[in-house]
């Protein structure tokens, strides 16, 4: 795990933009996975900028979202696939039809989840998996207590999950879905790069667990401690629980691992 503290989430964007700017400079038809949420935002940004600068192409990825709500209105704003589109595919050469979000509308979710699988599978898998990370220590929406080996299925949301997503729902938790498709951990761990964003104190206790804490199902996250390669893009705020805080500035702040290090 390399474990990079910026200064801004301006600068964990370009990081992360230049982990998938390298990807796709040596792989054009490179699979993405993506996160919605605020996490991510700044790396969209970045995306899109250097989209439209013409330093990058996103015209032959393919990508896949994480989750999706179930059960909300076919076209709601707040359905994941709806997010990414206005957030990212709007703003990049990313060809729509070749983003994929698993179906929180079919009338069969098990048999939905099953054929998510199978596309990630028959796309060759993601090469980079961009995550966030939830104050309780979820990925996707493995909630604490996840399989650590599961795949992508029908979970309920916790009340706290609920309440922190309440801020794009009118700021009503009750108006938050109560279910969701999520890809697993095992679908998350066979990505070949993750890279994880967190920014806010909010984060700090999170990111702590995950990256210093136990392999526990009750952090969900911690489980990429048993992944070979994961970068951990994190801001100050973020960084201020961890132990090694100081070594991982000396160690990774001037040159993270994709560059060479
Ligand atoms: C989003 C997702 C979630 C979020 C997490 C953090 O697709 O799967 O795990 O990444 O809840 O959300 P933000 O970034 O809004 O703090």
């Amino acid at each position: 795990m390399e474990v990079v503290i910026c200064e801004s989430p301006e600068r964990i964007g370009a990081l992360a933009a230049d982990a998938i700017t390298a990807l796709v400079a040596a792989t054009p038809t490179a699979v993405l996975g993506l996160a919605t949420g605020s996490s991510p935002m700044s790396t969209y940004a970045e995306l899109a900028r250097r989209c439209s600068s013409g330093e990058l192409s996103l015209a032959g990825v393919t990508a896949f979202l994480l989750d999706e709500y179930v059960g909300l209105p076919p076209g709601h704003p707040q359905s994941y696939r709806r997010v990414i589109d206005r957030e990212l595919v709007a703003h990049v050469d990313l060809d729509p039809a070749r983003v994929h979000a698993p179906d929180g509308d079919a009338s069969d979710l098990p048999a939905a989840a099953a054929a998510y699988e199978r596309a990630i599978a028959a796309a060759g898998g993601v090469d980079l998996q961009l995550l966030g990370v939830g104050a309780d220590g979820h990925i996707g929406f493995n909630e604490p207590g996840s399989s650590l080996a599961s795949r992508t299925r029908i979970k309920s949301l916790t009340d706290r999950t609920r309440a922190d997503n309440a801020r794009f729902f009118g700021g009503d938790p009750q108006a938050v879905p109560r279910h969701c498709l999520t890809q697993g951990i095992g679908t998350i761990m066979a990505a070949r790069h993750i890279v994880l964003l967190a920014m806010g104190p909010g984060k700090a206790p999170a990111v702590r667990q995950l990256v210093e804490g136990s392999v526990t199902a009750m952090c969900p996250a911690s489980t990429l401690q048993l992944h070979p390669h994961v970068s951990v893009l994190i801001d100050e705020s973020a960084a201020a629980h961890l132990q090694l805080a100081s070594y991982y500035r000396q160690t990774y702040a001037a040159k993270p691992a994709w560059q060479g290090l």
